[in-house]
């Protein structure tokens, strides 16, 4: 049997100091609240968008706040540009100990309308890139001591709504990827997992729910009563980053505020039809 790691103390489980963190997307929503919580953490953070425009301000922050940010661009739709990326980065910062793949995209409308176009692009980010970077970026994890990956899945790998078809797909895919590359690559260190989040209140959902009937769909059907902010994703994937996960690949930690937990029959006892 392989001997167990030896963890750090308890205080310091979720600490990140010292980690080569590559977050892509790090210019979205969740991607800048994340990259704040690396850097908080101890961590440096590579953080990646389509132009450096989208990153310039968030790494001025982190950096005049005393942290460690580097900026990196690439269209990660083209799979040229996802190696690239995986070497500058880890060239730039000595290493790669964790990349998190959080960019994604999507174009929400019904099956019948979807084009080849609309597929193609949302499979080239959401799907192909979180593959071919996590490839290109095996190397490099397997030569760090805690070598991991977090992908941001989402809840519609396993609970679809209307107009999301080919997004959800591309989710399931990547939480079916989450389980074969933790198993495939077990055997050199390196743990891959990611988390489902339900809808997050941010500007990539405001279609959702800044609709009002959408918006009071969504606070009776999740039990917890409203949508998830971007900083209620940072613990998740922390947890799946650091040593606190350590014996923990190839899992999904759903984040939904209870609605796959189930339904509750009372709720229409006062309904009038
Ligand atoms: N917001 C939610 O409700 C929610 C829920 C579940 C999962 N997610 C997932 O979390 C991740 C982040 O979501 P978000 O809400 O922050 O979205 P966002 O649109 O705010 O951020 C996504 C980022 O990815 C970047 N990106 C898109 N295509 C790219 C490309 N071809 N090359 C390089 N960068 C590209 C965008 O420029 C953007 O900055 C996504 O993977 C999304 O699917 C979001």
């Amino acid at each position: 049997m392989k001997p167990a790691p030896s963890l750090p103390a308890t205080a310091d489980l979720f600490r990140m100091d010292g980690m080569r963190i590559l977050l892509t997307g790090a210019g979205g929503a969740i991607g800048a609240v994340l990259a704040r919580a690396f850097a908080d953490l101890g961590a440096t953070v590579a953080l990646h968008d389509i132009s450096e425009t989208k990153v310039a301000a968030l790494a001025a922050e982190i950096n005049d706040g005393g942290g460690s940010a580097l900026t990196f661009a690439a269209d990660i739709a083209e799979p040229d540009q996802c190696v690239e990326l995986i070497e500058a980065a880890a060239a730039a910062m000595g290493g790669l100990d964790v990349l998190v793949n959080g960019a994604g995209i999507n174009r929400r409308k019904p099956i019948v309308e979807v084009t080849v176009d609309d597929f193609d692009a949302i499979t080239a980010v959401n799907m192909r890139a979180v593959y071919l970077l996590s490839q290109a970026a095996h190397p490099h994890l397997a030569a760090s001591p805690h070598g991991a990956i977090v992908n941001l899945s989402s809840l519609s790998a396993r609970y679809s709504f209307n107009t999301i078809s080919v997004y959800a797909a591309t989710k399931a895919a990547v939480s079916g990827m989450t389980r074969s590359f933790a198993r495939e690559w077990v055997a050199d260190g390196i743990r891959v997992n990611c988390i489902e989040p339900a809808v997050v209140q941010t500007e990539f959902t405001k279609p959702l729910w800044g609709e009002e009937h959408r918006a009071r769909w969504f606070a009776d059907t999740t039990p917890i009563g409203r949508l998830a902010q971007a900083d209620e994703l940072v613990g998740a994937v922390v947890f799946l980053a650091t040593p606190a996960s350590s014996y923990i690949t190839g899992q999904s930690i759903v984040v939904e505020g209870g609605i796959l937990s189930g339904g509750d029959w009372d709720s229409y006892a006062d309904a009038t039809s």
